[in-house]
């Protein structure tokens, strides 16, 4: 029986809204609880001895939702940078944002950098929130460096190998590809997330609504997973 190892998750953090409607609540409160699950899902990952978490937030497709959904979703996030991030810090906790976040409001993007550098030598977990993050985006801003580097003759042609590509990667350098890959609320698609770092991640889809699932259900994902027969094309 397979007992494979675990090291990074990676999450579409999915189902806020039907979460909101299924109670008559407002959407707005749907995300409420979607970013109040967050850090529940930070600690119990670290209790099953995970080592990177990354959770996709806000994709590059977000931005058709209406401005004030917009609105509330970069609220939340920057009040969860300011709410958690010290609590984060004591425990040792490192964070990276994976996207382009230069088109985020400034007062976001110098909050989201200030923390990314208190936790830079943090060591003992490493949350990657994924924020306007689309993976075909980041593969296009990975082909741009290269070609970049290669200009300046900092890279050969013949050293462009799948090691090299992934470094250019939203940082590629610090994250292996996932183990496991969580998609809540019953959709069963990808929605632009990390398909490079995907072909040859596990998959489980739940119905769970995302600000329902907890502890106990990413320890089901997690036993599921453990009993998959991995074999990256061998035999
Ligand atoms: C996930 O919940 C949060 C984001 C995509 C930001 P949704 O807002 O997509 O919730 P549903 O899919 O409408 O239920
Ligand atoms: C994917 O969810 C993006 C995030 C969870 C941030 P969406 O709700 O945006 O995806 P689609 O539109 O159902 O594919
Ligand atoms: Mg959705």
């Amino acid at each position: 029986m397979a007992n494979n190892k675990i090291q990074h998750i990676a999450i579409i953090m999915d189902g806020n809204g039907r979460w909101a409607e299924k109670r008559g609540l407002t959407r707005t409160e749907g995300h409420y609880a979607g970013s109040s699950n967050v850090k529940k899902i930070v600690k119990a990952s670290i209790k099953y001895k995970v080592k990177y978490l990354s959770l996709y937030a806000f994709s590059t497709e977000n931005w058709k939702r209406p401005k004030t959904e917009i609105n509330i979703l970069m609220k939340l996030l920057s009040r969860f940078i300011k709410k958690e991030t010290e609590e984060f810090h004591r425990n040792n906790i490192r964070l990276l944002v994976s996207g382009d976040i230069t088109v985020m409001p400034t007062g976001i993007r110098n909050e989201i950098n200030r923390v990314i550098e208190l936790t830079r030598n943090n060591t003992k977990f490493i949350l990657n929130v994924c924020l306007n993050y689309g993976s075909r985006d980041e593969i296009l801003n990975a082909v741009r460096s290269i070609l970049k580097d290669f200009k300046k003759g900092k890279i050969k042609e013949e050293r462009i190998d799948e090691k090299l590509f992934q470094k250019y990667l939203y940082n590629g350098e610090l994250l292996p590809d996932p183990d496991l890959l969580i998609r809540t609320s019953g959709e069963l698609r990808i929605s632009n997330f990390l398909l490079w770092q995907i072909a040859y991640s596990e998959f489980y889809f739940t119905q769970t609504l995302w600000p329902d699932f907890n502890e106990q259900e990413l320890g089901k994902a997690i036993e599921v997973y453990k009993k998959r027969n991995r074999r990256f094309g061998g035999l």
